[in-house]
């Protein structure tokens, strides 16, 4: 899998290619990737990569020629290299919503080209012209597509085969479809009490199915208080067993016996 990423700020990227699980991943040759700077890509003594824009109003409009140069140069890198093509990715705060399932067909796949806007975003007829799908890291705006594509860059990576020590990690994360996409239960390590606190009694158990059904019980009451839509997914796609609704019928009835009390 390679990643190209058009960029201002081409040492941002160290971070997810030397450091971590990424990074080991990367030093393996499980993954690859180049950022490239649109200012090298210009042909004035300045280097100019953006402008005012068009209609007036506040900050700057980064130009579509260098963009459409950059882009060009790492089409030809990826040719020349025997990558194959790939699609091209703005972040942008007006784009899809990136999630869990999103990273895990970009895993699949063979690597992306990604955007990173900076300034008030990128002239239009770049859109229009070059890029497949645009990339929300969610409602938030940052200054840059730098940290999203890090982010979107992390989240598919540690799915690659072999780049988690532990396979099984991934697979009991928040969101993943082998827990149902509901959220992560809660974790503990040594020592068994920590300011006074006790490692919750099932955990220290050393019986599996105990264990099993504790997290599984423990990821409905966190997911049911945060995150309820994923329940209701969770149920459409018939991920929940007789025992799953019978917890959540018991949370129900205890929420709603704590409403009355209090009113
Ligand atoms: C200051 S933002 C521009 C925001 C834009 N004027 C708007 O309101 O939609 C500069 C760049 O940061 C990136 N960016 C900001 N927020 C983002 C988000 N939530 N997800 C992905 N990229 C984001 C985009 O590449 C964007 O072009």
């Amino acid at each position: 899998m390679r990643f190209d990423v058009l960029t201002l700020f081409p040492d941002m990227f160290g971070v997810v290619r030397d450091l971590g699980v990424t990074g080991r991943g990367h030093a393996q040759g499980r993954w690859a990737l180049r950022a490239w700077n649109p200012r090298d890509y210009t042909h004035d003594v300045h280097r100019t990569v953006d402008d005012r824009p068009y209609g007036g109003g506040p900050g700057m409009v980064m130009l579509a020629q260098p963009l459409e140069d950059t882009l060009a140069a790492v089409r030809a890198d990826r040719a020349a290299t025997g990558a194959p093509p790939a699609r091209v990715a703005l972040l942008s705060p007006t784009g899809r919503r990136f999630d869990q399932a999103a990273a895990g067909e970009l895993a699949q796949g063979g690597g992306l080209i990604l955007v990173c806007g900076r300034y008030e975003g990128v002239d239009q007829r770049f859109i229009d012209r070059c890029v497949d799908e645009e990339w929300s890291l969610g409602d938030f705006v940052l200054s840059g597509g730098e940290l999203a594509a890090m982010a979107m860059i992390d989240a598919t990576v540690r799915l690659l085969p072999g780049v988690l020590n532990d396979a099984e990690s991934a697979l009991q994360d928040s969101f993943h479809r082998n827990v149902s996409g509901l959220l992560d239960s809660p974790h503990y390590t040594r020592p068994e009490v920590h300011a006074s606190l006790a490692v919750p009694a099932p955990l220290m158990s050393g019986h599996h199915a105990r264990i099993q059904r504790w997290r599984r019980d423990q990821s409905l009451a966190l997911t049911a208080a945060r995150r309820p839509e994923l329940i209701e997914q969770a149920r459409q796609r018939g991920e929940l067993s007789k025992e799953d609704e019978r917890v959540l019928a018991a949370l129900r009835d205890v929420s709603a016996q704590a409403d009355t009390s209090a009113s």
